[in-house]
């Protein structure tokens, strides 16, 4: 819809939402092959499946670019970094200090291929082919230009998804603590914790989500953590 009526007007928030969409991938596949460890290959190509079928459908039948889906190539790339993080060495993921290892390597994976200048279209040149695409309206651009900045505005927020569903039975745990605690002290911690949100959730609004497209889009894989994160504290009180 965003797209058929150009609404320029919400762009930023489109590429919040966007972004809450990647946290989920990130948060439900983790939960997934954390707590059911089925790194099966049946139904990991039953996920493959069910997120490209119809997309490689109509890219056949309409004779269009996968990139002009970028969000199946996109959610693709996700899932399959999430199931290779957890799949390596699945034996350990039990240890505390295994799973700091996986995220933080995630982060690695991240910063080597997405913010050292030229790693990208080294790395991703063998599947130009597929993921190429040329914007008639930009025909100097790299053909994977598209392609980089789709998969870069959400390159880290996955692993956050993946950081929050691991810590997410603790934060249960401490709801439960706080639902049994007496209720002055009860409302004064969800009144604090409710405003640090508001707050904070107020100055991203105010210096980041208000900036112009092209400047909103540079921080953007910074700084989209904030307005999920204060959603989430405010909504699970
Ligand atoms: C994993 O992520 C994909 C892409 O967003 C999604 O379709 C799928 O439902 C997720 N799997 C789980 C178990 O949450």
């Amino acid at each position: 819809m965003y797209h058929y009526f150009a609404a320029t007007e919400i762009y930023n928030a489109i590429r919040v939402f966007i972004a809450a969409y990647v946290w989920m991938t990130g948060f439900g596949n983790f939960s997934y092959y954390y707590i059911r460890k089925d790194f099966s290959l049946a139904r990991f190509t039953q996920m493959m499946w069910r997120l490209n079928f119809f997309v490689a459908f109509c890219c056949i039948v309409l004779n269009n670019d996968y990139m002009l889906y970028y969000i199946c190539p996109m959610h693709t790339l996700f899932t399959l970094m999430v199931y290779g993080a957890l799949g390596i060495f699945n034996k350990y993921n039990e240890k505390p200090s295994v799973m700091a290892v996986k995220f933080l390597a995630c982060f690695l994976v991240v910063i080597f291929i997405w913010e050292i200048p030229g790693v990208f279209e080294i790395f991703w040149s063998p599947l130009a082919f597929l993921l190429g695409y040329t914007d008639p309206a930009k025909p100097d651009l790299p053909r994977l230009h598209e392609w980089q900045f789709r998969s870069g505005l959400d390159r880290y927020i996955w692993i956050i998804g993946m950081i929050y569903a691991y810590y997410h039975p603790n934060v249960e745990k401490w709801m439960e603590k706080l639902e049994e605690c007496e209720p002055k002290r009860k409302f004064s911690i969800k009144a604090s914790v409710i405003s640090v949100s508001l707050f904070v959730g107020y100055l991203w609004y105010e210096y980041i989500y208000k900036l112009d497209k092209v400047t909103y889009n540079k921080f953007h894989p910074y700084t989209s953590w904030i307005p999920i994160t204060c959603v989430l504290w405010i909504s699970f009180l």
